[in-house]
């Protein structure tokens, strides 16, 4: 069932609703981390030429396929090629997979947020408390039941109500929020025991200055396949989302601008969160302290705030409420593109349905959850690391599905459909494309070839082959 006027009111509710969903975790820890670890400005300098080539691509394509269609996912698909259905249910299934987990990680976020509030934070500086707390029993499934309950209620609100109005209002704030701690973190001094001083300034050097050092070709791809997967995660693209959003967007909008205004945001936030996580991080910690992955944020950043003295409260507060909305948006957005496929597929209206996978994604949380607990185990994965649960799951939709379903749709835009499909979509209004010939050449020959590769490497067989 397609609700009576659920579209979003004008593009300025899309760009921001459709950026809301970039931006998330993936922005704020993925990107400073990858950014530290693969040459600073080498990869950003790489991050940003994918950007304007797959990223536009990729994100194109969602849209267009959205609001050409004006169907989610599972049906979209259909309508497009009834043969290719099968690729509707394989695009659904990332964000089955991804709910599952997602509003775990905000529970974490809103677990860090509200101890700075009732607390000066120095226990969560402490060695072991990230552990010790993902380990509990009841504390993980309590802080995600809240994050997961705020996310169902911004759903049930419907788009334009509860996406839109919610969108309109966070955004700005995250970036407002990000801008202040960005500042402060080009303010910090800290003198070590050995009377060595290191500076914010010098941070933001070591993060923007490329470092060719030791560059090899093996290197070089090494970067450009972090850049890659990075990429993906963090436009939400082939995952249904940009199709379920771009869906609601009105037929006056134009789309070329609208793509682009979301990249623009996408990567201006990954850019301010390096811009305050790694000089903050060099700072106290050295250029060692760049974790990867959740410790980053969980594990490192607190002993961060707590060698900032009497401002390390009021700065985690801020940064916790800026992670927690990142967070907030990007959830919705994946319950959301569940609640609309299966309002579409059972002709049920939102709340119940709304209902139903809030039901769905509460059983599979509190299972992740136990995933650190009593459903402990460490599996090695095809990519080479080992994992919980979790980890499964987000190799399952990100490493794994995520290309492959990128394989896919190329091949049926750029070989089956025809690019001018998509191309004509986006000229609707009479608006120019300007990048209509990269487009089409993107998707023809170079999406589905380095798609293939993407995800020969992240299943292992690259590593049996060579
Ligand atoms: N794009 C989000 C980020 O950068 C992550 C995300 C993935 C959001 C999948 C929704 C769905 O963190």
């Amino acid at each position: 069932m397609k609700e009576k006027g659920s579209s979003f009111s004008g593009s300025i509710g899309f760009v921001l609703a459709a950026a809301g969903s970039a931006v998330g975790v993936g922005n704020i820890w993925r990107f400073p981390y990858l950014c530290a670890k693969d040459g600073g400005g080498l990869f950003l300098l790489v991050y940003l030429v994918l950007v304007l080539t797959f990223g536009f691509v990729l994100l194109t394509t969602d849209i267009a396929i959205g609001r050409k269609t004006k169907k989610n996912a599972l049906r979209a698909f259909e309508a497009l090629k009834p043969k290719w259905k099968f690729l509707g249910k394989l695009t659904f299934l990332v964000p089955a997979l991804i709910m599952t987990y997602y509003s775990v990680i905000g529970g974490w976020i809103t677990k860090y947020f509200l101890t700075y509030i009732i607390s000066d934070g120095k226990d969560a500086a402490a060695d072991g408390y990230f552990t010790s707390f993902i380990t509990s029993d009841i504390a993980p499934i309590v802080f995600m039941l809240i994050f997961l309950a705020l996310t169902a209620w911004v759903v049930y609100r419907g788009v334009e109500k509860g996406i839109e109005q919610f969108s309109k209002i966070i955004m700005p704030g995250l970036i407002l929020l990000i801008l202040i701690i960005a500042i402060f973190s080009l303010t910090l001094t800290h003198t070590d025991t050995d009377g060595s001083v290191r500076t914010g300034l010098q941070g933001l050097a070591f993060y923007v200055t490329p470092d060719f050092s030791g560059l090899t070709v093996k290197r070089f791809l090494e970067i450009l396949l972090d850049a890659m997967s990075q990429l993906f995660f963090s436009l939400s693209v082939s995952m249904g989302i940009m199709i379920t959003y771009g869906s609601y967007v009105k037929n006056e909008v134009n789309l070329n601008k609208a793509t682009n205004q979301i990249e623009i945001f996408d990567t201006g936030v990954a850019f301010l969160a390096g811009m305050m996580i790694i000089p903050a991080v060099f700072v106290f910690l050295g250029t060692d302290g760049m974790a990867s992955g959740p410790s980053l944020i969980f594990i490192s950043l607190p002993k961060v705030f707590n060698a900032m003295g009497f401002l390390g409260r009021p700065v985690a507060v801020a940064f916790f409420l800026m992670m927690g909305f990142a967070a907030l948006t990007s959830c919705v957005s994946v319950m959301e593109t569940l609640v609309a496929n299966c309002m579409e597929l059972y002709h049920k209206p939102r709340k119940k349905m709304c209902g139903a996978v809030g039901i769905y994604s509460l059983i599979t949380a509190i299972l992740i959850c136990l995933g650190y607990n009593k459903l402990y185990f460490e599996l090695s994965l095809p990519n080479g690391s080992v994992g919980q649960l979790l980890d499964v799951m987000d190799y399952i939709s990100n490493s794994f599905l995520m290309p492959f379903i990128s394989l896919l749709t190329s091949i049926l835009i750029g070989w089956v459909i025809g690019p001018d499909w998509i191309v004509g979509e986006v000229e609707r209004n009479g608006e120019h494309f300007k990048r209509a010939g990269l487009y089409r050449f993107m998707i023809r020959y170079v999406v589905p070839v380095v798609m293939l590769i993407l995800f020969l490497v992240s299943t292992g067989f690259t590593d049996l082959v060579f």
